[in-house]
């Protein structure tokens, strides 16, 4: 048996509106578990609460109720240097948004988790990733001045090149075209192979297919959770109307 890495209890989230009296709730009574080795993935459409799950497992943000384990500890009750160690060193977090440093040039953005945690640079470890994930533009060049594909793979790049035991993926190739995204995807499965946790959001059906284990969102509830899914059997999950 693979050792499990991510055990979520009924995760609800709720987020204050308004003059802050009201509340939203995001997410209702998720859970889920996942395993070392695993490459799973979240389907849902837009607004379906898939960003705020990923970053509720992955520690990033505390649920309003439940309980989130991940790689055996309460990511919640880490402090201070533990949390952003943990963060740097255990977990790989690809934003949908990116998350990068615009006044940094993109090969300063890929390698700050490694000089964050005072490992060695290999630039030709860098340099050879960013030729296999087809990244064409000059790496000295600032973020902001690239184009959102081009952002994308540092993103991407940047959590590649550290040894993370879990990925989160929040729709990593939203920006790419069809062959740098399978290039992508096949990277994310290497990496399972490997042993990595791999947590895929994507409204991709076709990518979601591909993976080992999805899980269906709709209004912030889990609906299935679909063992080596097929595309039409997604299709026919995201398609049913919603209890
Ligand atoms: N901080 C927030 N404040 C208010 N509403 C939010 C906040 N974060 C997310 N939402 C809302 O919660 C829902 C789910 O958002 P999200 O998790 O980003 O969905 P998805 O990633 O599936 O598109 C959306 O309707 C979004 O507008
Ligand atoms: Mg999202």
């Amino acid at each position: 048996m693979s050792q499990q890495v991510i055990n979520v209890q009924n995760v609800s989230k709720s987020v204050p509106i308004g003059t802050g009296k009201q509340s939203l709730k995001i997410l209702h009574k998720v859970s889920l578990q996942a395993s070392e080795g695993e490459f799973l993935s979240i389907v849902g459409p837009s607004g379906s609460g898939k960003s705020t799950l990923l970053h509720c497992m992955s520690g990033l943000s505390k649920p309003t109720e439940g309980a989130v384990s991940l790689l055996g500890v309460n990511p919640y009750k880490l402090r201070g240097s533990k949390t952003a160690r943990f963060r740097r060193e255990q977990i790989g977090f690809i934003f949908q948004s990116y998350n990068l440093v615009p006044a940094l040039p993109a090969f300063d953005n890929i390698v700050l988790p490694l000089r964050l945690s005072g490992k060695k640079v290999n630039k030709a470890q860098v340099y050879d990733l960013l030729k296999e994930i087809n990244f064409n533009a000059n790496p000295n060049h600032f973020v902001s001045d690239l184009s959102g594909g081009e952002q994308q793979k540092v993103a991407i790049a940047r959590v590649l090149m550290t040894n993370a035991k879990v990925i989160f993926a929040d729709e990593p190739t939203g920006a790419l075209d069809t062959v740098s995204s399978k290039i992508i995807f096949d990277l994310l499965r290497k990496l399972s192979t490997q042993g990595v946790l791999v947590v895929l959001v994507t409204h991709d059906i076709e990518m979601a297919a591909q993976t080992d284990k999805a899980i269906t969102l709709r209004d912030g509830q889990l609906e299935a959770v679909i063992e080596h899914p097929t595309a039409q059997v997604l299709f026919e999950a995201l398609n049913e109307e919603g209890s």
